[in-house]
């Protein structure tokens, strides 16, 4: 095991700092409640934590518009809580990534009110600025992901502005060096400070066409469709040059001891997602790999046609992950159904390659209802359906009023999920059927066995429709991992493979020895067995 990486053989837990735990009650989740709750995490059995952002921000994305890229928001704490976070999680045996978001900033981060100030201020070039089209209109059609255009019109200078997203994001101009070099030496403050690493936000959009291109329409979009949808980014996204500043972005960070792990968030065909590890395995240890995301639907042929091929396409050497949910997709439970929610575990906890685990997943939450008027999220301001804040709603610990994230009476910031009182940390701990005590079982069956956190990954396609199976083998060890992506029962039929005894079933109340040449297999129900 030692020639690997913790971030290969670990699990990431993805902490949303606003909805883990209010430390103060103030009804927003901070630094010093995650502190709080990091014995959980150890129970739990996660290996590091990632934290969405924590620098001081307006919070007009929640974070994700930050103001100062070396200090922390007072709503979480302050640099020594921070201090003590990181040193606690590090105690605890977990390491721990900050997210940094480079492409844009906030529209109150003193460099973009210095860019604003005057067309020849030293940092006007530090954001992308352009002349209105000759009709006074926009420079061209680009459209940011939140809706309508990427251009901000600025009265006092005359030009317009480009915002990916929120007009309160102004994207950074990286191909400005003072640029790199001020990001860089923030990236290397939270380094030195111990930071086990980064994920990135959104990595691949970084560098946009010098020539300022209009970007193709997608034909087949129509109302409903996601706003990021509507035009091709090919002008906007993936450019050539981007690969080299994260090449530099991956020398500070290997420049540092301690194996710290850059991660990109990248949504991408797998085809050009994989060019982010660099010809020479350079760039980022992982682009985040969002297939279970994005596929529409779920069932075994659908898991089989994202693994199969990412598997067969991953450049030699080149470390694979999954995800299976995050602050900006709706909650897998919701997404699949609470039928399926288990085998989706199992497949995210036994897949070759390092799973990243949504707070409040391992519970089972889902997406919460948030009453329109009560709409944070940017996104959904302008169109409910495309609301972020139910899958970000309060981590459920307990039974107790505002269910023990905050204290009773306080007004948290998103509500809480009606049935907290039945679905919570406390209530399912206690459950040895839960779905919480599955995962915990899948996490530690995970680090006990190196056939599934370094094992390779073989397809076995003679299953019937329904069932996705695998095996996973390192030096003596050999498992076979079946899922029931149906609602009927399967027989499977594999004599070559003989007998087995069951590690792990999804129903958390089978085990002993079963004969490969027939092989039952109950709806919805997925095994680990071991040959
Ligand atoms: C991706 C982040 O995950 C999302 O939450 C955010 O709104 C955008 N990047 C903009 O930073």
């Amino acid at each position: 095991m030692m020639q690997y990486a913790w971030w290969q053989t670990g699990v990431i837990y993805q902490i949303y700092p606003r909805s883990f735990m209010d430390g103060n009650n103030d009804g927003v989740g901070d630094l010093n409640g995650i502190t709080q709750r990091l014995d959980y995490l150890q129970w739990l059995g996660v290996d590091a934590i990632w934290l969405s952002p924590i620098y001081p921000s307006p919070m007009a994305d929640f974070g994700y518009d930050i103001s100062n890229y070396t200090d922390i928001e007072p709503l979480f704490g302050n640099l020594e809580d921070f201090d003590r976070l990181l040193e606690q999680v590090h105690q605890h045996g977990m390491k721990c990534i900050l997210d940094f978001v480079p492409c844009h900033s906030s529209d109150q981060h003193p460099w973009f009110r210095e860019a604003c100030s005057s067309r020849d201020n030293p940092k006007r070039d530090w954001y992308i600025w352009r002349d209105p089209a000759p009709d006074g209109g926009v420079p061209n059609n680009w459209l940011s992901n939140f809706g309508g255009t990427a251009w901000q019109y600025d009265e006092q200078t005359q030009q317009y502005y480009l915002h990916m997203f929120d007009a309160r994001q102004p994207d950074l101009n990286w191909r400005n060096p003072e640029v790199r070099n001020a990001m860089f030496d923030a990236m290397r403050f939270w380094l030195e400070r111990g930071v086990d690493g980064f994920r990135v936000d959104v990595i691949w959009m970084m560098v946009k066409d010098i020539q300022f291109r209009d970007n193709p329409l997608r034909p087949d979009w129509k109302p409903g469709d996601s706003n990021e949808s509507m035009q091709i980014g090919v002008y906007t996204e993936d450019q050539p040059e981007v690969h080299e500043i994260i090449r530099d972005m991956r020398a500070l960070v290997d420049a540092y001891a301690g194996d710290r792990v850059l991660i990109g968030e990248i949504y991408l065909e797998a085809e050009k997602l994989v060019t982010y590890y660099g010809p020479q395995l350079d760039e980022v240890h992982m682009p985040f790999n969002f297939q279970f995301i994005t596929m529409e639907g779920w069932s075994a042929e659908m898991i089989r046609a994202c693994v199969d091929p990412y598997e067969a396409m991953l450049p030699t050497g080149a470390w694979p992950n999954w995800v299976l949910g995050n602050h900006d997709r709706p909650r897998i439970a919701t997404r699949i159904g609470r039928d399926q929610i288990r085998i989706a575990q199992m497949l995210l906890l036994t897949l070759r390659g390092t799973p990243t685990c949504y707070y409040g997943d391992e519970l089972g939450m889902e997406n919460v209802v948030v009453p329109v008027e009560m709409i944070n999220d940017p996104p959904g301001k302008k169109n409910p359906l495309f609301s972020r804040d139910p899958e970000r709603t309060p981590m459920q610990w307990d039974a107790s009023p505002n269910a023990g994230f905050s204290a009773a009476g306080v007004q948290t910031w998103l509500p809480i999920a009606q049935e907290y009182q039945q679905q919570n940390i406390e209530v399912e701990q206690q459950d040895p059927h839960s779905y919480l005590s599955l995962v915990r079982a899948l996490l530690s069956l995970r680090h006990d066995m190196s056939a599934l956190s370094i094992g390779t990954y073989t397809a076995v396609l003679d299953v019937p429709e329904g069932c996705f199976a695998f095996l996973r083998e390192h030096e003596e060890q050999r498992l076979l991992v079946v899922l029931n992506c149906s609602g009927d029962e399967l027989e499977l039929t594999l004599p070559r493979l003989g007998q087995g005894h069951i590690l792990l079933a999804t129903s958390l109340d089978r085990e002993g020895k079963v004969e490969l040449s027939a092989l039952q297999l109950p709806a919805n129900e997925g095994y680990i067995i071991e040959l």
